[in-house]
């Protein structure tokens, strides 16, 4: 499964890549007002630190602003990847980007016929928001099964990127459903790392090797 980061922070996306756990990066309007930034010049910039996709949303809602903006995004860097809508408009706009060889990610996706869509019109990733539909008391993760099994039964190709992630729990479940990518908040990122028994057994190791008075260098 690949890991991309949910944000649009420089330095948490610094810190994260050195860890070698960081395959890409997306963005959002939301995210980008968070940062405070200028849109395109944090693209570039994150663009300059991973060599992975990077998501930029388009702010356009109708097809000729999508494809106006989205050319403007893809040509901020090689690794941009063109997010877009779930709508007629946006549909149309990835079969278009897909014709032309840009990347797309397809966003705000929350039932199975819309990832159907998407796969169609050739989008690179499916963007499914798992954590706003358990907000809805709906199953998030139900959906990630859903699309998986129709983009098998017909042999899509287009990935399914697990967005709206809010829990390490949700990784896993994620990654057991076969999503192909996960986008993750910094914070979740840094809690998989976390076991009680690999804090409880390290602190054991480090006191005993203490008590060799031994040293390894
Ligand atoms: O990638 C989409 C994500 O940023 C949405 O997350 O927590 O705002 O639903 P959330």
């Amino acid at each position: 499964m690949q890991f991309f980061v949910d944000t649009a922070e420089i330095a948490d996306i610094k810190k994260l890549y050195e860890t070698g756990l960081l395959d890409g990066v997306t963005t959002n309007p939301s995210l980008v007002a968070k940062s405070g930034r200028n849109f395109k010049e944090v693209v570039k910039e994150i663009c300059g630190i991973v060599p992975g996709p990077v998501s930029a949303e388009v702010a356009a809602l109708d097809y000729d602003g999508m494809i106006a903006e989205g050319e403007v995004l893809a040509k901020l860097a090689d690794n941009v990847v063109v997010k877009l809508p779930l709508t007629f408009d946006g549909l149309r706009a990835t079969k278009t980007f897909a014709g032309r060889g840009v990347k797309t990610n397809v966003t705000l996706c929350f039932s199975p016929n819309q990832a159907l869509l998407a796969a169609k019109v050739g989008a690179t990733y499916i963007s499914p928001f798992i954590g706003r539909l358990d907000d809805i008391n709906l199953e998030g993760m139900e959906l990630i099964e859903q699309i998986r099994t129709i983009y098998d039964n017909y042999n899509f190709t287009t990935q399914i990127l697990a967005a709206s992630i809010r829990s390490a729990n949700h990784v896993t479940q994620a990654a057991l459903a076969g999503a192909d990518v996960a986008t993750i908040p910094p914070s979740v990122i840094y809690k998989l790392v976390d076991h009680p028994l690999t804090k409880n057994g390290l602190e054991q190791f480090v006191k005993d090797w203490k008590s060799t008075g031994q040293s390894i260098l």
